[in-house]
């Protein structure tokens, strides 16, 4: 976006947020297809995860140890250094080089879920969010909104299909109202950079949507 020394632009970095079951994976593909035809270079990724090594930490964060109960700020922690890596190994360079990166979650999930859901202190949260993330901010967040109800009427059939559900999606739907409610507080206190959009509807009605905004935006 803002010029390099090297006179190249800066990728715009672009988030999508919401609850379970909201759509985001199939808006972040929609969203890179529409891009790179318009000639956008651009890839996606996700939080947790998008480098090897975040990945595993994805899959210790969200797996159950029969044995031993995952303490929060544990769980804060391994979001954060999946955070870390991601932003370091795959995301700056990317950015630095001109592509625009779109990641399905990124810190605004830290504070709906660690801070919001589990209770973690908000300034602890948005200390260690700018520490993990060198300092980087989203560009642009698409929050696909969407009630529990309705997108565990969604992932329960693919969480049936894949055999369980993982630590997150266990929760009881009291902790899923707090996540939503917590990003939308986050919406209300961004406008400019979070644009909430209604997941409720069919996922064309939802793209086009985004691509209105992201037209007024770039
Ligand atoms: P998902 O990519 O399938 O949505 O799963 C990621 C899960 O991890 C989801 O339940 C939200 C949770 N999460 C956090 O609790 N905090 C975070 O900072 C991030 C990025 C994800």
């Amino acid at each position: 976006m803002n010029s390099e020394k090297s006179g190249k632009k800066r990728g715009f970095f672009i988030t999508f947020e919401g609850p379970e079951g909201a759509g985001k994976s199939t808006q972040v593909a929609m969203l890179l297809d529409f891009l790179k035809k318009n000639n956008r270079p651009a890839v996606t990724t996700r939080e947790p995860g998008g480098t090897a090594l975040a990945e595993k930490i994805r899959e210790v964060v969200k797996g159950h140890d029969g044995n031993e109960k995952m303490h929060d700020r544990t769980e804060l922690l391994l979001m954060e250094a999946a955070r870390s890596q991601h932003v370091q190994e795959f995301i700056l360079p990317r950015l630095e080089s001109g592509v625009s990166v779109i990641c399905d979650r990124f810190s605004d999930s830290t504070i709906a879920y660690q801070g919001g859901a589990r209770g973690l202190d908000k300034d602890d949260i948005l200390f260690l969010n700018r520490f993990a993330a060198v300092g980087l901010v989203p560009d642009l967040t698409f929050l696909l909104d969407l009630s529990p109800e309705d997108g565990f009427a969604r992932t329960r059939k693919r969480s049936e299909t894949a055999g369980q559900f993982d630590r997150f999606e266990a929760e009881k739907i009291d902790f899923h109202r707090t996540v939503r409610r917590s990003f939308l507080e986050l919406a209300e206190a961004e406008p400019e950079r979070i644009k909430v959009i209604d997941a409720a509807r069919d996922q064309r009605s939802v793209h086009e949507d985004i691509v209105r905004i992201i037209n007024e935006f770039i």
